[in-house]
């Protein structure tokens, strides 16, 4: 029988994820097994009640959207959008104009062709921001984690990493061949133990998120800091949850624990906070950057950033290089959300950060409890196992910049209403 008798080819009417016109390979046992083997997976997670089904928005991302099957306009609670630039007029205009100027993309990655004069000019603003000596672009942060480690730790290296770290820190230890140690979250007599313990290793490595994103809690950086340099220690941190709006003047974590200059490798991302496109970045010694260049394998063999994408960038931190008015909103809604529901009686975990997760412990609950919120218009999440632990359940609001007093107290009123209605306060 031949290839093409043995391949029917057959236009799938409707669904199954390809959609109308989409090819099924009917008759290949091999994708037969493939999709049973996944079905029977898919109907698992449904059953635990973890599946990811995704709301889809009609409107640009603000602080107010639309979503698909609604024209009403909801109040969004649950972007990483912390200072409401995602949809800033001045950096779209800006984003446009680059677009024209330097066409859609570069189809090559950095070292072939693929490095324009406003790759640099970003790299060298975001060191700039950091007070740093150069900074490599990646597209996104997870690549910036998953070519961080490989690159230069080696069999004579150790990597310490916090357990509670971001799946692409994990990832990113994953692929080094560096001794891995796993310390206790934000755990430094253990972390302490373990740098103890390691008397030989050539370079050691403390790995850890600046502001865990699930707790909205916060790595105890002065502390880390202060090991560091009693086990000659490198601290490299991830700033996701952090840059441009943590910290006095939005410098992160280590203006945050007053550390400024002492983290020696920082990842962030162009993702969230810095105008929510997409982009990622190692910022730190020269040596270091240079070095990537030569060896990151997701700078090396990916894409370079569009022209689009990269102008987002340059404007964000045009905006944060001379002025923190928006860090000071989004400290400042944070501090009114925080001190209101925490008055009238929820429980609000973490520190003072934009991430606020409202702890209500049943999975059940926090499912509810969200639902209720969207038909009043508020539109949160509500997380449980396995995204955070058994009966620790939440919702999690995170709080911008662009929330408008008003819009925070309508959140605090609705979260009051529901929590009344629910029992969870008086
Ligand atoms: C702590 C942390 N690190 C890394 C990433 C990945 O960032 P990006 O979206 O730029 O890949 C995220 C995003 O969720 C994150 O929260």
């Amino acid at each position: 029988m031949s290839i093409f008798s043995k391949i029917l080819l057959l236009r799938c009417a409707a669904g199954g994820g390809g959609g109308t016109g989409a090819y099924r390979h009917y008759s290949v046992p091999a994708q037969n097994h493939l999709r049973e083997l996944l079905s029977t997976q898919l109907a698992n997670i449904k059953e635990a009640g973890t599946f990811k089904a995704e709301r889809i928005i009609t409107s640009a991302q603000s602080t107010e959207i639309t979503v698909q099957g609604s024209d009403k306009k909801i109040l969004n609670f649950c972007a990483n959008n912390y200072l409401g630039l995602a949809n800033n007029e001045e950096i779209v205009e800006y984003s446009q104009n680059l677009l024209s100027k330097y066409g859609a993309g570069l189809s090559s990655v950095r070292f072939i062709c693929g490095t324009q004069d406003i790759h640099k000019q970003l790299e060298k603003k975001i060191a700039q921001f950091h007070g740093r000596e150069d900074t490599i672009l990646y597209a996104s942060c997870f690549d910036a984690n998953a070519g961080l480690f490989e690159a230069i730790l080696t069999p004579d290296d150790a990597v310490f990493s916090d357990e509670l770290n971001h799946a692409s820190i994990i990832d990113g230890i994953r692929l080094c061949k560096a001794k891995k140690q796993r310390y206790k979250h934000r755990n430094l007599d253990d972390l302490e133990q373990k740098l103890k313990n390691d008397s030989d290793s050539r370079l050691k490595l403390i790995a850890t998120d600046g502001v865990f994103s699930m707790d909205g809690n916060i790595a105890p950086l002065a502390r880390i800091v202060e090991l560091a340099k009693k086990y000659n220690a490198l601290v490299f941190v991830d700033e996701c949850h952090a840059t441009g709006f943590f910290g006095a003047t939005g410098r992160g974590t280590e203006e945050y624990a007053q550390v400024m200059g002492e983290v020696d490798i920082i990842n962030s991302t162009l993702g969230k906070a810095l105008g929510g496109a997409s982009g990622g970045y190692t910022t730190g010694p020269t040596e270091l950057i240079t070095f990537l260049r030569q060896k990151s394998r997701p700078y090396l063999f990916s894409n370079t950033l569009p022209p689009a994408v990269v102008a987002v960038g340059l404007k964000v931190m045009d905006m944060l290089l001379s002025s923190s008015e928006l860090t000071q909103r989004v400290q400042s809604n944070t501090q009114r959300f925080r001190s209101a529901m925490t008055k009238a009686g929820f429980t609000i975990a973490g520190e003072n950060h934009p991430i606020c997760p409202v702890m209500l412990g049943d999975a059940r609950l926090a499912s509810k409890f969200a639902d209720e919120m969207l038909t009043r218009g508020i539109y949160v999440i509500g997380f449980s196992y396995p995204v955070v632990p058994e009966g620790k359940a939440r919702i999690r609001v995170q709080i911008s910049a662009a929330h408008t007093e008003t819009d925070i107290d309508r959140a605090i009123a609705a979260f009051i209403e529901v929590g009344r209605s629910l029992k969870v306060i008086q």
